[in-house]
């Protein structure tokens, strides 16, 4: 597998070209971001411990039946990808309140969201990315209806199955943001699923195990993500994750090679942007 050319380069990450139709390959660099880019850092080993978290939380729900982009990682902070065609669409999905919906709407931080919320955001960083709903997602042509129920169900089952992961581990999974792709009809998932993409609690210190410790000066950030990489694949190792609703989760903390995915047709480009 040969890397060829930059074919993106986002906040935090860099999508390659392979010589392999059809595969890509995401760089997660040590780069940091918040609100909108205005706060920047490089800290070293940040690359690694998203793209371990990414591939671990990947192939666990790939074992649930999940369908995400992830093929192997090459090395600590390059991860193999199917490529896909991209939807402009950032899925929020929020088990409890914090952030963002606190501070618009009359949400008390803390407070359990059951049935959980899912917010679609139009991921467009000059528009600061404004709140979408279905009629303006169907009006802008970036999902059909029937796109959407799917990619709402799938985030739904990730959550599900996110939960679970975290809740062995003392976690609480406050909130997370993700992304899909188009594999021919399939819908997707593509991005990551890290601690810069998640929100994180510890279920009994209530500690921040996310990028929030950056964003808020709450610590040591890379001992933060360095613990939480730990803690969640420790979890597999241990057994202690229930089945999800797709299937059985095995028992085996990340490796680099990941099996099997059954082939897909390739189709356009994966990205990244974060928060
Ligand atoms: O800021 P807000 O509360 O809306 O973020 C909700 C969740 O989505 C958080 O876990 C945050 O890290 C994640 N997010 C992200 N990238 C964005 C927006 C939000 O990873 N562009």
């Amino acid at each position: 597998m040969k890397q060829k050319g930059l074919l993106y380069s986002g906040k935090a990450k860099s999508v390659y070209r392979t010589d392999t139709k059809g595969q890509l390959i995401v760089e997660f660099r040590d780069d940091i971001t918040a609100f909108d880019g205005g706060k920047k850092d490089q800290l070293r080993n940040k690359g690694s411990y998203n793209a371990e978290a990414s591939a671990f939380i990947f192939q666990y729900l790939e074992k649930n039946g999940v369908k995400t982009h992830f093929v192997e990682m090459l090395d600590p902070r390059r991860m193999l990808v199917r490529e896909l065609s991209m939807i402009p669409l950032e899925v929020i999905v929020r088990n409890v309140a914090a952030g963002s919906i606190v501070r618009n709407y009359p949400f008390k931080e803390g407070t359990k969201l059951n049935p959980p919320v899912i917010v679609i955001d139009y991921k467009d960083d000059s528009r600061h990315d404004p709140m979408l709903n279905d009629d303006l997602i169907v009006a802008l042509k970036l999902a059909t209806l029937k796109e959407l129920a799917a990619i709402k169900k799938a985030a739904l089952k990730i959550n599900a199955l996110l939960v679970k992961l975290m809740a062995a581990q003392g976690i609480t999974l406050v909130d997370f943001k993700i992304e899909f792709g188009r594999a021919g009809k399939t819908i997707c998932l593509g991005d990551e699923i890290s601690m810069d993409s998640m929100r994180l609690w510890d279920k009994k210190t209530k500690e921040s195990l996310d990028k929030d410790v950056y964003r808020f000066d709450k610590g040591d950030v890379m001992a933060t993500y360095n613990r939480v990489v730990k803690r969640i694949t420790k979890t597999a190792a241990q057994k202690k994750v229930p089945a999800g609703t797709g299937g059985k989760p095995k028992a085996k903390p990340m490796t680099a090679k990941k099996p099997k995915v059954a082939a897909k047709k390739p189709v356009k480009k994966s990205v990244a942007k974060k928060r």
